[in-house]
């Protein structure tokens, strides 16, 4: 039997063509190959301005920093998300103020508020498993607040809410092109999209050493600049993502008809958005005996995320008491393989050896 990873991401003689002329090009970082991406990317999500970066965290730093956010400043963030999100925020110097989950796993409103202080700034809302969070919620929370929003689209690139593409609702918006992504790169890369000009501007220097001529560097920023190779490849991919995220609906709704009737908990989709299953996640009490039985068939699985951010030991001294509902949904989840490179048996022989591992 085969091995079934997690993940597949594509590989085609297209791609291959795309990142050969690309090196035959000589120009590698920030070229023309960067720049019709950026224009893309802006077109695809209906927002002006897209910068590319050297990474998903690149780009939630960037923008942390473009934002003005300073010591003190406090962000609300969903702990129940990859500790980059948090990351960036400390590194940025503020503080992150985490908060539980809803019943989609993502950032529950409700608790957002609860925890909002005079000292909070923004939200990080983050779509994660690639669904949207309750996007209604979070801007009429912001408006009432006065909060600026960034929203976390690392896992979500393609999905809408009321028809509309995640990462043009807040102020910006950051995706990561990490090859398991459902836009993937060869290697890692992220992108910040957002219609602030200001902040554009700012990303867009600090990207670059904080210059603003070819000598002269306005402020300390690095180099997180991107690369015409990733570039080439990912304007291949770009084209494909509608249909790569069709792809992985039809496997999600493969599964979610193939696993009816078992004692797991499926995934569940909010009625206002179209989730585009980065991630299919279950849920069981018995989640780590479910996992080395598929792990023996060859099946591979993953947690995302096994410990809550909140519990990380770089982040403890901004640690809640307590966040209930994250703490007991890391115990039970479990990442089942998907991917638009999935075949359709793939998803069979998975469904048949969860059916046989429950007795069925
Ligand atoms: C929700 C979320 N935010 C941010 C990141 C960071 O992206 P990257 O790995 O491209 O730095 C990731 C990916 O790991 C992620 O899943």
């Amino acid at each position: 039997m085969n091995p079934i990873p997690l993940s597949r991401p594509p590989v085609d003689d297209e791609i291959k063509r795309a990142v050969l002329a690309a090196i035959d090009s000589r120009q590698y970082i920030l070229g023309p190959q960067c720049r019709l991406l950026e224009g893309e990317l802006a077109r695809a999500t209906g927002v002006p301005h897209a910068l590319l970066t050297s990474s998903g965290t690149a780009a939630l730093w960037l923008t942390l920093r473009s934002l003005g956010v300073k010591a003190g400043d406090e962000v609300l963030v969903p702990s129940h998300t990859a500790f980059p999100t948090v990351e960036a925020i400390c590194l940025a110097d503020a503080t992150p103020v985490f908060v539980d989950t809803d019943e989609f796993y993502t950032l529950d409103p409700v608790d957002a508020e609860a925890k909002a202080t005079p000292r909070t700034v923004g939200v990080v809302p983050v779509h994660l498993y690639g669904q949207p969070v309750d996007l209604a919620a979070i801007e009429d929370l912001a408006s009432r607040l006065g909060l600026w929003v960034l929203e976390d689209c690392a896992q979500a690139n393609g999905a809408t809410w009321n028809g509309r593409r995640v990462g043009s609702f807040g102020r910006a918006a950051v995706f990561s092109f990490y090859p398991s992504k459902n836009l993937p790169a060869m290697g890692d890369g992220g992108a910040i999209l957002t219609d602030d000009d200001e902040v554009a501007a700012r990303c867009l220097r600090l990207r670059d050493h904080g210059r603003i001529d070819k000598n002269v560097h306005a402020e300390v920023g690095f180099n997180l600049r991107y690369n015409e190779l990733q570039a080439a490849a990912l304007r291949v991919l770009l084209p494909r993502l509608d249909a790569m995220n069709d792809r992985r609906r039809a496997l999600a709704a493969r599964y979610a008809e193939g696993l009816a009737g078992l004692p797991l908990v499926l995934p569940a989709e909010r009625a206002s958005a179209r989730h585009v299953y980065h991630l299919f996640v279950v849920r069981t009490s018995r989640r780590d005996d479910l996992a080395a039985f598929l792990k023996r068939h060859g099946i591979q699985t993953g947690i995302h995320y096994p410990v809550p951010t909140h519990r990380q030991p770089a982040v403890e001294r901004f640690a809640p008491p307590s966040l209930p509902r994250t703490e007991r949904l890391v115990e039970e989840i479990l990442t089942l393989p998907l991917s638009a490179g999935h075949e359709d048996a793939e998803i069979d022989r998975v469904v048949a050896t969860v059916r046989e591992y429950f007795g069925d």
